[in-house]
């Protein structure tokens, strides 16, 4: 993919990878001012928005929820879906007009979208008004990009995969469970999938350096940590070390933080030693995201997921079987190009045997520059959303079916906060990673309690403390 930063791109391609410590000397020299951040799309981009964070309130920024109030507007964009690229234009405009009356608003747009060279090219032309365009590899280098800014357009986006840095600080969202990045990129090129692309190859944090960054968590009380990679699983792959996956979690584990959990993983590196991992450590907890995108053998070819129907439940049947009262979730698309009828019974039919926890759904979205967006589709689109509605339908029947088996159950919650629809709880999550409401005492956010299952419904449980 051809990106703006040409001139650095020709010298730089195919670098390689080097693990950098960042230094981190911020000026305080926008003391009193205020900004507006908006993250979209998945955790990977909730995680570099605490990073984007940091800086903003480094500079002496501090937060507003009104955009209108604001001195810099950071947009932390996602790309994975069609939908996504509209809605952030959409919001472009009301900067717009509000740079109008403000000159000296800065507006600075980053994450997987201001990755893609047509979207670099739409920002040139059609909105100029945007000061700041940065890119994946490099957030690192915000700071400078917002000290220059209000001179001209600053587009600075590699279209190299950039290093590995650590020493990264945060402004973590939560006091109580945590983000932690193990590797960036992915490998696996499915052939729907614009993330190879925006984030670049896979580069795995060296082990140490994650360790560091638990045992630190730990130290500051956090209760959970989630191992964050596109594919956690191949972690280690691209290092010239003899550790994997399996070794990063086992060690993780021993430092003894309450929680660990991990997203996302790709079936095709799942291994039988992960399995067994997570059934040994009690910290680990029993809930896997395993994406099944279809199951139809004909389609996951097509997407280049490497497994088949049968692999697919093979090692979901594994799963199940080994880790006691596991919840297994996952992610399925819809309306592949030329998706048959056919196909997406197949896909229905391995629903019904896994019967899952629950499922993120998607209509299939053509991503410019991927392989599976040249195929010439012949489904309507009303086709693709009727499936989506059928698959929906199954999907919940499940989720609901899987919750009541809690009721009357007694699950370790860990507690987050105040609940959203009622004030009066507070909410949390099972090992098995269940949205729980809660009746209990305020002092109980942060801790893990024992919780008596009341009622479900499809997306959450209700209980009450004991
Ligand atoms: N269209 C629709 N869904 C997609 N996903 C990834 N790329 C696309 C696309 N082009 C979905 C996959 C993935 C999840 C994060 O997003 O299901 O697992
Ligand atoms: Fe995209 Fe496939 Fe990589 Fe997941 S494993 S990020 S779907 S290319």
């Amino acid at each position: 993919m051809n990106l703006p930063n040409m001139k650095e791109a020709k010298i730089r391609t195919n670098n390689k990878v080097e693990h950098i410590n960042l230094e981190n000397n911020i000026p305080n020299s926008f003391e009193g001012k205020k900004y507006f951040l908006r993250t979209y799309g998945c955790q990977m981009n909730v995680h570099d928005s605490e990073q984007i964070r940091k800086y903003l309130e480094e500079f002496g920024f501090t937060v507003t929820e009104e955009l209108t109030e604001a001195d810099i507007v950071v947009l932390n964009t996602c790309a994975i879906r069609e939908n996504a690229h509209d809605k952030v234009f959409g919001f472009l405009g009301r900067c717009k007009h509000l740079k109008r009356e403000k000159p000296e608003l800065i507006i600075a747009i980053g994450g997987c979208m201001s990755q893609e060279e047509s979207v670099a090219n739409e920002i040139k032309t059609k909105h100029s008004y945007v000061d700041i365009v940065f890119g994946t590899h490099n957030i690192h280098e915000l700071p400078n990009m917002i000290l220059e800014a209000n001179k001209k357009l600053n587009i600075n986006v590699y279209s190299y995969e950039g290093n590995v840095y650590e020493n990264v600080k945060y402004s973590r969202d939560s006091k109580i469970t945590a983000w932690v990045n193990i590797m960036y990129g992915c490998d696996k090129f499915c052939t729907y999938c614009i993330v190879p692309f925006t984030r670049g190859k896979q580069r795995s944090r060296k082990m140490e350096n994650i360790l560091d960054e638990v045992r630190e968590l730990k130290a500051l009380g956090y209760q959970e940590v989630t191992l964050l990679g596109q594919n956690v699983n191949a972690y280690g792959k691209d290092l010239d070390e003899s550790y994997d996956f399996s070794t990063l979690l086992e060690n993780v584990a021993k430092i003894g933080i309450p929680r660990v959990r991990f997203v996302t993983s790709h079936p095709w590196d799942f291994t039988d030693e992960m399995i067994s991992l997570i059934a040994k450590y009690e910290n680990i907890m029993p809930y896997v995201h395993l994406p099944l995108q279809s199951g139809s053998d004909r389609i996951l070819k097509l997407m280049g997921r490497r497994y088949t129907k049968k692999e697919y439940l093979t090692l979901f049947n594994k799963i199940k079987e080994k880790i006691p009262n596991v919840a297994v979730t996952t992610d399925i698309i819809v309306g592949f190009p030329n998706e048959t009828e056919e196909d997406f019974l197949e896909t229905l039919d391995i629903v019904n045997k896994c019967r899952y926890d629950s499922a993120f759904t998607f209509i299939y979205s053509p991503r410019e520059g991927t392989p599976a967006s040249k195929i010439k589709d012949e489904i309507t689109y009303s086709e693709k959303e009727s499936r989506l509605q059928r698959l929906n339908e199954v999907i919940n029947k499940y989720s609901l079916e899987n919750n009541y088996k809690y009721v009357g159950k007694i699950e370790k919650v860990l507690l987050l906060g105040k609940s959203e629809k009622d004030n009066s709880k507070l909410y949390g999550y099972t090992e098995t990673m269940k949205l729980v409401n809660v009746i209990t005492n305020k002092d109980n956010i942060g801790k893990i309690i024992a919780v008596k299952i009341t009622d479900a419904k499809s997306f959450s449980l209700d209980g009450k403390a004991i």
